[in-house]
């Protein structure tokens, strides 16, 4: 266990648990006080009597010697436990950590199938800001969830069917297949679109035929399925060019459209009315999930299939739980999909759950995020109020970052500036996303992102980079010096050494929660920390090579921890910048 908040609470645990009479929690936290602090006295004392100073102490008594771990232990306040780590356990605990390929990052004790859907852009429309935080969330779940050694099965659920077919087929008729292909073969997808929809809106003619194309599209017309792939197609190779540039982990073969489903939407409305949950309303078949009420307090219905015999949005949700739990096994899921969708998830799972589809230790969980903002705290949109193109967005933040590294580092050839820049300007625009809370709104800003200082990617990324370049201008191996027993005398080398041994609990909190911001968070105070240190305490020229080595042995350690963590955010980390 390289954590040693853990190490602590479960060293505690027999004394707890015999003072209580039973299990109790210790209650380990970090303290400013001290390393940690141990509060579960507090608690205790409201069920076992007396005041928590008391049961404190005889929770300390019953502990009996713990100089092994902890240097000191003192009964603070109303009642807390400050613990103070003993040096040489943090020493052997980074020695350990050091050594071990995960860096003392505890795997799952039970492995799942978990599947997460995410991305999600949709056919023959400009993806979006809000495709692109839900690719990079997704990323960075999918990373961490594998990391804990669970399996994932990546999916995205683009939109890939629907009525807007109908106009879209017939517009490209129009132009011409070769013409059509040209303008969405460079993205622009919303000019497309946007003319189809003009023309149905204005000639009864082509409302007309787009709603027959329908009509035969939905019957599966072999030369209607041959026009609606050239837009699946096109779209999924500008998507892809995207993912390429954002350097997520989707393929083709993650593609998993709402079309996938169309062979068993017959099938969820048959299993609804088997299961005497269908209804009709309106002439639509619905089902009522419990619990769920529109503004006037009357039930909403979850539509199935429309009026039309039609299947929306819903009905393939629900073939998506069917597919996912019974074909592919899964026992998580995992949607990455942006706020205001939280009802229609909902909904799904709730029905799912009514028909019996997931039992109740499946996990069905909304990864929820809110909008990206412009400066003028609205919707991001371009200059000239379009939506913005994701494209020119990334080529921006490259194009920002190699400017920002030019000036840091004149020296550097052109070549590398331009490879590191990729990763600095890919890496800020991703960092931005993730290391707020996701559940809030956020604020696209160039000069912030990429700013070397503060809570960015940039930061860290030089960080990392400097780190690299001190073994570089020494000339050592870094290998070298990993199974060295680091010694803490300064106490900035000891702050950073506890924060080290803490990436177990960073990694896991972000798990926990699905919560990419506090592995972030850590990573900054771990930068920080680092930054303190290397300020302080020289390291090449240290006062003998034993500090030397167990400096360079914080340096090492330091760099991989958010090498390692920069990775289960999908950021690249250069070796210099
Ligand atoms: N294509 C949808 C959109 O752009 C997102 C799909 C999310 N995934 C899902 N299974 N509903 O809003």
């Amino acid at each position: 266990m390289a954590d040693p908040f853990l190490t602590v609470a479960s060293r505690l645990a027999p004394a707890f648990a015999a003072v209580a009479g039973g299990p109790a929690d210790a209650v380990v936290r970090p303290s400013d006080r001290a390393d940690a602090q141990a509060n579960g006295a507090l608690g205790l004392a409201k069920t076992v009597g007396g005041s928590p100073r008391d049961v404190a102490q005889k929770v300390l008594d019953a502990a009996g010697d713990l100089s092994d771990i902890l240097a000191s232990t003192e009964i603070a306040g109303p009642g807390f436990i400050n613990l103070v780590f003993a040096d040489p356990f943090i020493e052997t605990e980074l020695a350990r950590m050091s050594v071990d390929p995960r860096l003392g990052v505890r795997a799952a004790a039970q492995p799942r199938s978990v599947v997460v859907d995410y991305s999600a852009p949709n056919v023959a429309k400009e993806m979006h800001v809000g495709h692109l935080r839900s690719t990079v969330i997704g990323d960075s779940v999918v990373r961490l969830v594998q990391f804990a050694g669970h399996t994932v099965l990546r999916e995205n659920h683009i939109g890939d069917w629907g009525t807007q077919f109908g106009m879209l087929i017939e517009h490209l008729l129009d132009v011409g297949e070769d013409r059509a292909a040209g303008e969405l073969g460079v993205g622009d997808l919303d000019g497309f679109y946007k003319e189809a929809r003009r023309k149905f809106d204005a000639s009864e003619e082509f409302k007309t035929r787009s709603r027959e194309r329908v009509v035969a599209l939905q019957g599966g017309d072999a030369e209607t399925l041959r026009l609606w792939r050239i837009f699946v197609s096109l779209s999924t190779v500008y998507f892809n060019e995207i993912y390429r540039r954002l350097g997520v982990l989707l393929t083709d073969d993650d593609l998993m459209g709402e079309s996938a489903y169309n062979d068993m939407l017959d099938g969820v409305v048959e299993r609804l009315r088997s299961a005497g949950l269908l209804q009709t309303d309106d002439g639509a078949d619905v089902v009522f999930p419990a619990g769920f009420t529109n503004r006037d307090n009357e039930p909403l219905p979850m539509i199935v299939r429309k009026g039309d015999g039609g299947y929306g949005y819903a009905a393939t949700d629900l073939a998506t739980v069917i597919d996912r739990v019974e074909r592919r096994g899964v026992t998580s899921m995992l949607y990455v999909v942006g706020a205001p969708q939280a009802q229609h998830l909902q909904m799904v799972d709730a029905v799912a759950r009514m028909a019996g589809w997931i039992d109740a230790d499946v996990e069905f969980h909304h990864i929820a995020f809110g909008s990206v903002l412009g400066s003028d705290r609205k919707m991001l949109k371009s200059r000239s109020g379009e939506s913005i193109k994701l494209i020119a967005l990334l080529d921006e933040a490259v194009e920002r970052a190699a400017a920002a590294i030019a000036e840091k580092n004149p020296g550097m050839p052109e070549e590398e500036r331009a490879r590191v820049a990729g990763m600095v300007g890919i890496g800020a625009v991703k960092y931005a996303d993730l290391s707020g809370d996701r559940i809030k709104d956020y604020i696209f800003d160039w000069d912030r992102m990429l700013s070397f200082d503060g809570n960015t990617a940039p930061y860290l990324q030089y960080a990392h980079a400097r780190i690299c370049s001190i073994f570089r201008r020494a000339g050592i191996d870094r290998s070298d010096v990993r199974t060295a027993v680091p010694h803490l005398g300064d106490p900035r080398e000891r702050t950073l050494a506890v924060r080290l041994l803490r990436f177990d609990a960073a990694v896991w909190e972000a798990l926990d929660g699905y919560s990419p911001h506090k592995l972030c968070t850590y990573l900054y105070d771990l930068a920080s920390d680092f930054t303190s240190f290397y300020e302080h305490c020289p390291v090449l020229k240290a006062e003998d090579d034993a500090v030397r080595t167990s400096r360079l042995f914080l340096c090492d350690t330091t760099a991989r921890v958010l090498a390692q963590g920069l990775e289960l955010l999908g950021i690249e980390a250069p070796e210099q910048m």
